[in-house]
């Protein structure tokens, strides 16, 4: 019996032939010329293609898939002041990337660690009305501004804190020499754009700290922007990232950094 290395699709049954998305290039995304096979010109579904990979890299969690800029509710003071800096940031994006100060911020105005310091019940009850920083949709801001910024053809990285955190910690423990860690690391320092979702909000470790000391200088140091979000406030936020991390978060995000309080989104649906 000969073997062949490769098949010939015009004798296989229609039923056995692949499905492509694109039939023009067969989802090769190019059209290569029928006079001269060396030209080859980009298919028209080349662009969608390329955005559809983007956004599979970015990991948006499946429950924002709906957030969008156009369907943030802007019914009060902080919803405005949070909705006109995710437009501002979008807009000038490309002319603050080149220098340090590119990245977004939105922390709580008094951070969840310092209300469970409060020993009076009542009164920790009261601050944690008073200083609401829960459900404000800064998590579908960040995904709504990744959203746009992926149209734009950049590469954008979205993680959790707590679950990143996690894996990057216990990946050092893997018998691998390190690979596993260092694909994590190196992902989220090379990130052109990355998303931390709820920083700091992973439990403290001094190793710990030693991570986000790393990451956050290196994207630093690379000039690549972080667009984070905490219910934890400067002071907090700052002991559980360490100080040396925070000093260049806070200095990254400065023009956009925005300290949030108000009602929950998910308790009072409209935020009024
Ligand atoms: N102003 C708004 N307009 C439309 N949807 C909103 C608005 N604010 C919040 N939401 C929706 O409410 C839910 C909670 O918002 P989100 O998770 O973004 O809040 P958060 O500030 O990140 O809260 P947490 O601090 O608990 O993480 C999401 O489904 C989000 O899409
Ligand atoms: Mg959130
Ligand atoms: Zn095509």
């Amino acid at each position: 019996m000969r073997m062949e290395w490769s098949s010939n699709l015009a004798s296989m049954p229609e039923h056995e032939q692949p499905v492509y998305t694109c039939s023009t290039c067969k989802d090769q995304e190019w059209i290569i010329d029928p006079q001269n096979p060396w030209v080859a010109t980009p298919c028209p579904c080349a662009k969608q293609k390329q955005l559809h990979r983007r956004i599979q890299n970015a990991l948006i969690p499946e429950e924002f898939e709906e957030a969008r800029l156009d369907n943030y509710q802007v019914t009060s003071p902080i919803q405005q002041e949070l909705f006109q800096t995710a437009k501002r940031y979008v807009k000038n994006s490309s002319m603050i990337w080149q220098g340090r100060q590119n990245s977004m911020g939105m922390v709580a105005e008094v951070g969840e660690t310092q209300i469970k310091r409060i020993p009076d019940l009542k009164q920790r009850a009261n601050l944690i009305q008073k200083y609401n920083s829960y459900g404000l949709g800064k998590t579908h801001l960040q995904i709504a501004i990744a959203k746009e910024l992926l149209q734009q053809g950049h590469a954008v990285l979205c993680i959790s804190d707590v679950v990143f955190m996690h894996d990057l910690a216990q990946s050092k423990r893997y018998s691998d020499e390190g690979s596993a860690f260092y694909r994590l690391l190196s992902g989220v320092i090379e990130a052109e754009v990355l998303v931390w979702d709820d920083i700091g909000k992973s439990k403290y470790t001094e190793a710990k700290e030693e991570l986000y000391y790393r990451i956050i200088n290196e994207r630093y140091r690379q000039r690549k922007p972080i667009l984070f979000s905490s219910n934890e406030d400067e002071l907090t936020l700052s002991e559980r990232i360490g100080e040396a991390a925070f000093s260049r978060l806070y200095s990254m995000a400065k023009d956009y950094f925005v300290k949030v309080k108000g009602p929950d989104y998910r308790v009072e649906g409209t935020g009024t």
